[in-house]
């Protein structure tokens, strides 16, 4: 694929600011707000290191439990035109539920985006999990056809992001008249689309630059990595694999792990995960139902709690790096091997801790090889 974001071999990018919580759920008092004070500072400080991209979640509801995890979220759209006013040089996806919005919708969004921040912006298409989140927009999440007709409805909006005449498109799940969009993105957005199970892994096989998916055991996802690319090859096309990683860094190993151990055992809000895992469970792919691929094998054993997981208050699907930055490096030059290209940083509270991450980890990444040097006046 083209390479959207620089060139260095492993790429960051910052996951899950616009909802209060994170990617963690955890009742500790000093986790994330959603303050958007407090997030725009966090684009600011990744835009300033060289972190390639903002990526929020597209969230509707919230978890429950003591905390309500993404209780309160920021819609990603209007975030990311807000964000390219404040940043100059990171990219900026957008996270579309891609049953909740149209294609010629997102079109003039997506356009909008990019013009507002020079070409930056991204589209991280959703297929949705959470039936209670579509309710409010009286929908009902079919979770056996997701993939179905998001392929469809990335169709129409690829046609559109061409820039040719009107036209109209009939088929099982769409039937509209007079599409077209103007003005068009500044350069096509790179497309990436979330998902772990076999057949998520088709859908971007087909249609995604990027595949964002879980990491449980590098070995399982090299092997993803390998599937993918195969499946891939049948289009024509080579997507990169990023994976949700999830950072504990502090200057010795045992001042990590406790505060590991703090935020995500002891302060663990396990009535939101019970939520989750339920909700989740509720709306499963055909792939996994049926076993078909070992990450959906991975899936349903972790959803059916077979899996005990060593940080519960971290979210599923999510791999914890805990320790000194050179731990964290050494960690991330695993994953990089595996065929990896990138992962994503989520903190319990972004603002405290990701400026260290600064600090000392991407100066390590770059002693490894892995990131070069970032010129910020370039
Ligand atoms: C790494 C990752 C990030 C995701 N981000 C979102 C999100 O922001 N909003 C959302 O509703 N679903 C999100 N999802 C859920 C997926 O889009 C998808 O609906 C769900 O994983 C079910 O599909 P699957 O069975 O193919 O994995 C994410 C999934 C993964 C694996």
């Amino acid at each position: 694929m083209a390479n959207f974001f620089g060139d260095n071999i492993f790429k960051f990018g910052v996951f899950g600011i616009n909802c209060a919580g994170g990617l963690t759920p955890s009742i500790a008092p000093e986790r994330w707000r959603a303050d958007w004070n407090e997030m725009a500072d966090v684009a600011r400080l990744a835009d300033e290191a060289g972190v390639e991209f903002m990526l929020p979640i597209a969230k509707w509801h919230g978890l429950g439990g003591k905390a309500d995890m993404w209780g309160r979220s920021f819609e990603t759209f209007t975030q990311a035109a807000a964000l390219a006013m404040i940043t100059r040089r990171i990219g900026i996806f957008v996270t579309a539920h891609v049953s909740l919005i149209t294609p010629a919708f997102a079109a003039k969004a997506i356009a909008t985006v990019d013009h507002a921040s020079g070409g930056r912006a991204g589209l991280n298409i959703v297929c949705g999990w959470n039936p209670d989140e579509f309710k409010p927009h009286g929908i009902k999440l079919d979770g056996e056809h997701r993939y179905d007709r998001g392929l469809e409805w990335y169709k129409i909006f690829a046609k559109l992001l061409e820039g040719g005449p009107k036209f109209d498109w009939k088929s099982q799940y769409f039937d509209l008249e007079g599409l077209v969009t103007d003005p068009l993105p500044l350069r096509p957005p790179p497309i990436m689309s979330a998902a772990q199970s076999g057949d998520g892994q088709s859908f971007a096989a087909e249609i995604a630059d990027i595949l964002f998916t879980s990491l449980q055991d590098i070995d399982v996802t090299s092997r993803t990595v390998q599937t993918l690319r195969s499946l891939a090859a049948r289009h024509g096309r080579k997507p990169d694999v990023y994976v949700q990683t999830q950072f504990v860094c502090k200057p010795t190993r045992k001042e990590a792990e406790d505060y590991a151990h703090y935020y995500a055992v002891e302060m663990a809000d396990p009535d939101a995960l019970e939520y989750f895992a339920r909700q989740r469970s509720s709306t499963m792919s055909k792939s996994t139902k049926g076993g078909g691929s070992e990450s959906d094998r991975e899936l349903a054993a972790t959803l059916a709690g077979q899996k005990k997981r060593r940080f519960p208050g971290m979210m599923a699907g999510t791999y914890p790096i805990i320790g000194t930055p050179d731990d964290i490096v050494a960690e991330l030059h695993r994953i990089s091997a595996a065929g990896i290209s990138g992962s994503t940083l989520v903190f319990l509270n972004y603002l405290q801790e990701l400026p260290y991450f600064i600090q000392e980890v991407l100066p390590r990444m770059e002693k490894a090889g892995l990131r070069s040097k970032f010129a910020a006046a370039a």
